[in-house]
């Protein structure tokens, strides 16, 4: 559906000429959605990349966007700008042919498969963290992207830390994430979606010639495991299918885990405290390998975890495009309109937080458990069919990321210059969040 529904009867912030909203999202995507809620109410629209979108912007609209109990709003039709270079992936596909699929790459992260997957993390891991360098000023965030795709080639790829391969397969992949983002989304000559093309090109050429292989010996890694991937039913992937799964797979996992890691840097850097108690619960699991049961024991990790993504949530808006017209709160909507969950603000509203701006990770404590006020109330992996299937493997490489790099170090702010911070499309430091390293033990 390419027309425009008309949605005259939606109030919202008047559009600049030409651009809409696009620059304010771009300048500050929480504040002008926080300043169209407060003045319209939670129901109104935006024009971003010359595209309308309604916002249902609180947890009820998020709930009713994402647990979709009509089957009215197609993901496919909201992440129209990551057709181009990723065609087909998991969230680029609807209802039943959606349902299919993602029963199929469920088989990728059984019980048996993540823990060969945190091994492996393990070693990798503990290799990049000790080349990084201690006791000097350096930028976290492109250093921990680099990271996550070089764990990547291991642990996605089944690669080793050193194949000459990786540094190109790196470089392709991160032209394709470029693209898929860039406003000008026709391939002109010297433009990001025109390299983002080429990338993929090489990218799924080499996806598509390590098939036969991994078809007939397997492999620990998550590339491997989608090339034998099947259902309960026996029904298996094409090569096409697995070359369009990966692709899409790498985009999902990457920067999310980059972006969280360095919000959690930045928090434990800026409240040492917070830092400290991490550290006691590290070195209370001793130097034991880390399985179950140490994952288990990481909870204030994981409170520093889930309030590093409720401020600063790596995907802040959640779009969908309603196959059918519907109505909520009252409201009329024609078929075709585009729709938007933010995810961004609900996690700062203060019908669910208390001080929603503080950094308070004990707000999930078991005795606050400030994130149960609302279903919707918490929803950094969204929710409903598409809710994020590497969730329980996000949190794994948070905590596997934490434990070895609080054995070694300490972590400080390299200076006094203020943060801030892009949020859209995903979050990062401006600065590039520059710290220090500090050994703990002689
Ligand atoms: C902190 C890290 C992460 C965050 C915050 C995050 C967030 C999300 C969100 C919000 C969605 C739903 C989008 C929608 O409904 O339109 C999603 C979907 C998805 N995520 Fe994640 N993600 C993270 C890490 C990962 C990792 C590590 C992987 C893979 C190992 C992954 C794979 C996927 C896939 C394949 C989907 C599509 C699911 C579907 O359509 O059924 N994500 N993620």
């Amino acid at each position: 559906m390419t027309y425009a529904p008309a949605l005259d009867h939606i109030p919202g912030p008047p559009p600049k000429p030409l651009v809409g909203h696009t620059l304010d999202l771009l300048r500050d995507s929480y504040g002008l959605h926080k300043r169209a809620a407060e003045q319209y109410g939670p129901i109104y629209k935006t024009k971003v990349l010359g595209r309308w979108s309604v916002a249902l912007n609180n947890a009820d609209g998020l709930e009713y966007i994402l647990s979709d109990p009509d089957r009215i709003f197609s993901s496919a039709g909201g992440w129209n700008m990551l057709h181009t270079i990723f065609p087909r992936g998991l969230m680029l596909r609807d209802f039943d042919d959606h349902r299919a699929h993602r029963r199929i790459m469920q088989a990728a992260f059984r019980k048996p498969v993540m823990d060969a997957y945190r091994d492996r993390m393990t070693e990798t891991l503990d290799r990049l963290i000790g080349d990084w360098p201690v006791e000097q000023p350096f930028k976290f965030y492109p250093a921990v992207k680099t990271m996550t795709l070089q764990m990547g080639g291991a642990v996605f790829m089944g690669l080793p830390v050193d194949d000459p391969r990786v540094p190109q397969l790196n470089h392709a992949f991160e032209a394709e994430v470029a693209a898929s983002i860039s406003p000008i989304r026709k391939p002109l000559p010297f433009t990001k979606l025109r390299r983002g093309m080429r990338a993929r090109e090489y990218l799924t050429g080499t996806f598509r010639d390590m098939i036969p292989e991994r078809r007939k010996t397997g492999g620990d890694d998550f590339f491997s495991q989608m090339c034998l991937a099947q259902d309960e039913d026996g029904n298996a992937w094409t090569d096409e299918e697995i070359v369009n799964h990966f692709n899409f797979l790498m985009m999902a996992a990457h920067d999310t885990t980059a972006a969280s890691l360095t919000k959690m840097i930045w928090a434990m850097a800026t409240y040492p405290e917070w830092q400290n108690r991490m550290i006691a619960e590290v070195d209370a699991l001793g130097e034991t390998p880390i399985d179950d049961e140490a994952m288990a024991a990481l909870n204030v990790t994981e409170r520093v975890f889930k309030e590093s993504l409720r401020l600063m949530p790596p995907a802040p808006f959640i779009p969908r495009q309603a196959t059918r017209a519907f109505s909520f709160g009252g409201v009329d909507f024609p078929a075709g309109t585009g729709v938007v969950g933010a995810p961004c603000t609900i996690l700062r509203s203060s019908d669910h937080w208390t001080r929603p701006d503080t950094f308070d990770p004990d707000r999930f404590a078991p005795d606050r458990a400030e994130d149960q006020s609302h279903r919707y109330a918490w929803a950094p992996f969204g929710g409903g069919a598409h809710k994020c299937i590497g969730l329980h493997f996000a949190t794994m490489q948070v905590k596997v990321f934490m434990t070895l790099l609080l054995r070694r170090y300490r972590v400080a702010h390299a200076d006094n210059a203020p943060i801030t911070w892009q949020r859209v499309p995903i979050p990062y430091p401006k600065n590039g969040l520059p710290i220090r390293l500090i050994p703990r033990k002689g």
